[in-house]
């Protein structure tokens, strides 16, 4: 079965064809990235405006690229929820558009599944039930996925998802956007432990996630805190740290990675008992980080679980996750009609 899916939630313009769920024929992924980047983060005006140009090029580029012509499509898939309203509704439009023209189904997927879906992209034999991790720029939660198609909410970030506070904390040092990729290579060059960050745990056995005070502790200790001796003046930009950015990226970097590496491994166990979890998936953006590989290795290891990760292509904002995913949710009879609408927030 070819499925094109179409992924227009926050600020990448993609689409791709895959068939079967597994094999992936095309992925074009137009960024944004460059658009964003005097912001330090994404402008939902420009992400529309941008979508709007990037659309029926990505889309015909998917086709072309994944050597088939329209008619060859058996199913339409688009990620309907969570996003940004303007730039989900254009998928959706698009979407809803060619399924109409071409007659064929119209099937609806939750971008926070399709990322945890990706690891089973490139044909990889993936066990069930597992322990998801996302860790994205929008979101950070963790969801038991009782098999492809049905996934359980367990816990997520109370306030800034961990994409979001490497974007802000490499704003602070001065790096660019996007964060992640900057902090994780400035970190390459120092110290984990040179500076102590605070690790935000909440309540004793919570599997909810906080990281706005990590990133107003690493704002205090570039800056100095307002008003405190030795304090600078934000304006000049200049660093009133003892480190260098390489050690302060790399010590925010450890706290980040340690938190989710260890809630993720706290998940485990608390499932252990009740769903019996054969491993764990990861997916998003962040996963691209190579400490939090190596952390998620040593603490897996420890305990012979298996961790499963995307290809680095399909950790970020992608469309092969969505047409994925759309195989299993369409083969189970979840499709779509044509009155689909967008939903912004993730509704658990
Ligand atoms: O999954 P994604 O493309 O978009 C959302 O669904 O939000 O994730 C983008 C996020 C950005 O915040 C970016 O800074 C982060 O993923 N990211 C990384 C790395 N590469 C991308 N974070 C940490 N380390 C990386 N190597
Ligand atoms: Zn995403």
């Amino acid at each position: 079965m070819l499925i094109l899916g179409i992924e227009s939630t926050c600020d990448e313009t993609a689409a791709s064809v895959v068939k079967d769920g597994n094999e992936v024929l095309s992925n074009i992924v137009a960024s944004q990235e460059k658009l964003h980047l005097e912001f330090g983060g994404v402008v939902p005006e420009i992400a529309c405006r941008a979508h709007l140009d990037a659309i029926t090029i990505v889309i015909d580029k998917a086709v072309s690229g994944a050597n088939i012509e329209l008619k060859d499509l058996d199913a339409i898939a688009v990620a309907n929820t969570p996003g940004l309203v303007g730039a989900l509704l254009i998928g959706v439009t698009a979407a809803k558009s060619m399924a109409w023209a071409l007659n064929i189904p119209l099937i609806a997927v939750n971008h926070l599944y399709a990322h945890l879906y990706s690891v089973n992209l490139s044909q990889k034999r993936v066990q069930y039930p597992l322990i998801g991790l996302l860790a994205s720029g929008g979101h950070t939660s963790l969801f038991l996925a009782e098999n492809v198609t049905d996934y359980k909410y367990l816990g997520g970030t109370l306030d800034d998802a961990a994409g979001e506070a490497f974007d802000k904390v490499s704003k602070i040092l001065g790096l660019g956007y996007p964060g992640g990729p900057e902090i994780d290579k400035a970190s390459k060059s120092g110290f984990r432990d040179a500076v102590k960050f605070p690790r935000s745990y909440l309540k004793k056995d919570s599997l909810d996630f906080s990281f706005s005070g990590l990133k107003t502790a690493v704002l205090y200790h570039y800056y100095g805190k307002p008003g405190f001796k030795n304090s600078v003046d934000r304006e000049t930009k200049a660093c009133a740290s003892p480190h260098s950015i390489g050690d302060i990226a790399a010590s925010f970097q450890e706290a980040v990675v340690e938190v989710l590496v260890n809630k993720t491994m706290l998940a485990f166990q608390k499932q252990k008992r009740i769903s019996s979890p054969a491993g764990i998936a990861v997916g998003g953006g962040v996963t691209r980080n190579a400490r939090l590989r190596e952390k998620f290795e040593e603490a897996a290891n420890d305990m012979d679980i298996p961790v499963h990760y995307p290809e680095p292509e399909h950790c970020t904002d992608n469309a092969a996750m969505i047409a994925g995913l759309a195989f299993h949710n369409f083969k189970k009879g979840d499709a779509a009609g044509l009155a689909l609408e967008a939903f912004p927030n993730y509704r658990r």
